[in-house]
């Protein structure tokens, strides 16, 4: 029944796909809009103390009797210290002449407005640079002049520190790519547990339970559990119906058989003319074919029905043997064959205890019907390991050489069957039902013993045994 259907993928495996990488990708976007922030705060941090430093400066700036003098206080370029240990430069001027500092320094152009910062990043000396320029205009006497401060400094510390900031990001980002796409695992794995439980509840059903699905399952599983509880509903119906059928046909074939050989029977000791009774008698045998075949039919259909759906209940072998025997003790009398049994008690197997009894029936309507008068069958049952193996056997000369796997094909009858009633369903029937149990059919043949005769087969026969697992 386990055949591989073709998939179009995972569910489970697409939405974790799917949830990880939006995980991947919320946590690169995270990554950069840490990164960029922090870089522009600390950036803003940096200048505001250069501008501070630059103001200072720009504060000590004294203009006395038309000259400008400026006293660098320590404090504006301490602070600039307290930041990094980065090399700062400045550079004090009076439009184009230099006061005081660096006079290498770059000078902005345009100048920035008074009053307005005005902010670079440049190379100097090797290094780059970050530049604060302020810009006053101050009046000596009848002319004004421009004031030009620039303070700079290396940006080593500074680059350290973003380099800082980038590894923090890069481990917020990490960290947030991690618990995300662990959340997603988690959420693509709860996703699909409905589908996993529904699956758990219809398939640990047993063969025969078709009761409706009526578990809650999330709204969007409603449509397929409805679909599968209609198509149960459409099973459970035409299963019973076949189940009606059969037992239903086998009693409106059989029983008007059964009158009308009672009736042929009767009319059969009443009429006296030789060519009267040759043609009755054919017509019992008919009967008694035709009720045959169509017993043994209805036993098949019932048989591949019922192992379609295998029961699995306790069944004690040795017991269903030795009721059978009992039942077919008077029709084995009017040949005269004794039935010996050999039933010991054995662990009971798991299976459909009406199945097996339809098997045996078969094995020992078999060997009652090829065996001669006056002979003997054994039946006994053997715990052999993990197996229960019962077995038939009898003196009716064994199987027709050649292929006795092939008698045990739907219709087959063997060349000894000539002149004996059936259809050719019996060892097809014991077969299938031995192997919807796991087990399988042996046909050997027993050979002649010298002996004292009875009590177990002396005569060439065949042995024919049902091998169960005990499970
Ligand atoms: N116990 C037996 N001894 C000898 N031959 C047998 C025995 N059982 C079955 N066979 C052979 O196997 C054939 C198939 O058996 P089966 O399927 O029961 O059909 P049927 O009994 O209706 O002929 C029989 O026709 C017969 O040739
Ligand atoms: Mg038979």
């Amino acid at each position: 029944m386990s055949q591989t259907l073709p998939t179009s993928g995972s569910i489970r495996r697409r939405l974790t796909l799917q949830l990880v990488g939006s995980a991947a990708f919320l946590a690169s976007l995270l990554f950069f809009i840490v990164l960029v922030f922090t870089r522009d705060v600390s950036q803003q941090t940096h200048d505001s103390i250069l501008r501070a430093s630059a103001t200072s400066i720009m504060d000590s700036v004294s203009v006395r009797s038309g000259d400008v003098t400026v006293d660098i206080p320590y404090s504006a370029l301490s602070m600039l210290g307290n930041v990094s240990n980065d090399r700062v430069f400045y550079r004090v001027a009076q439009d184009q002449v230099l006061l005081t500092g660096y006079a290498d320094l770059p000078r902005p152009d345009p100048l920035p407005r008074q009053g307005t910062p005005q902010f670079e990043t440049l190379p100097y000396k090797g290094d780059s640079i970050r530049m604060v320029t302020l810009a006053r205009r101050v009046s000596l006497g009848e002319q004004a002049s421009d004031l030009i401060i620039s303070v700079a400094q290396t940006r080593e510390g500074q680059s350290e520190q973003l380099a800082q900031l980038t590894r923090n990001a890069l481990q917020l980002g990490f960290g947030f790519f991690v618990i995300a796409a662990l959340l997603a695992i988690w959420t693509a794995q709860s996703s699909v547990r409905p589908l996993a439980e529904l699956t758990d509840a219809v398939s640990l059903r047993g063969p025969k339970d078709l009761r409706p699905v009526r578990r809650p399952v999330p709204s969007e599983m409603i449509p397929l559990v409805q679909s599968l509880n209609r198509f149960i509903d459409r099973l459970r119906i035409s299963l019973s119906r076949s189940e009606d059928f059969i037992a239903e046909a086998a009693h409106r074939v059989r029983t008007p058989l059964a009158t009308v050989r009672t009736q042929a029977e009767i009319t059969l000791r009443r009429v006296d003319r030789a060519e009267n009774r040759a043609s009755l008698r054919e017509m019992i045998r008919a009967i008694d074919e035709s009720s045959r075949a169509a017993g043994q039919l209805l036993d098949h259909a019932m048989v591949t029905f019922r192992t379609d759906s295998l029961l699995r209940e306790e069944v004690d072998l040795g017991a269903l043997s030795r009721d059978l025997l009992k039942r077919l003790r008077p029709i084995a009398e009017l040949k005269d064959i004794a039935l010996h049994s050999d039933l010991p008690q054995t662990p009971s197997l798991l299976g459909d205890p009406i199945l097996i009894q339809n098997a045996v029936r078969n094995l020992l309507d078999n060997a009652i019907k090829y065996a001669p008068s006056e002979s003997d069958i054994q039946v006994s049952l053997r715990k052999e390991g993990t197996e229960l193996r019962l077995s038939i056997i009898d003196e009716a000369g064994g199987f027709p050489s050649g292929d006795t796997g092939a008698l045990t094909a739907r219709f087959a009858r063997g060349s000894n069957a000539a002149g004996t009633i059936g259809s050719g369903l019996g060892l097809t029937i014991a077969r299938e039902v031995v192997e919807a149990h796991g087990g399988q059919l042996t046909i050997a043949t027993s050979k002649a013993v010298d002996g004292p005769p009875a009590a177990s087969p002396r005569r060439e026969g065949s042995c024919v045994s049902l091998c169960f697992p005990l499970s």
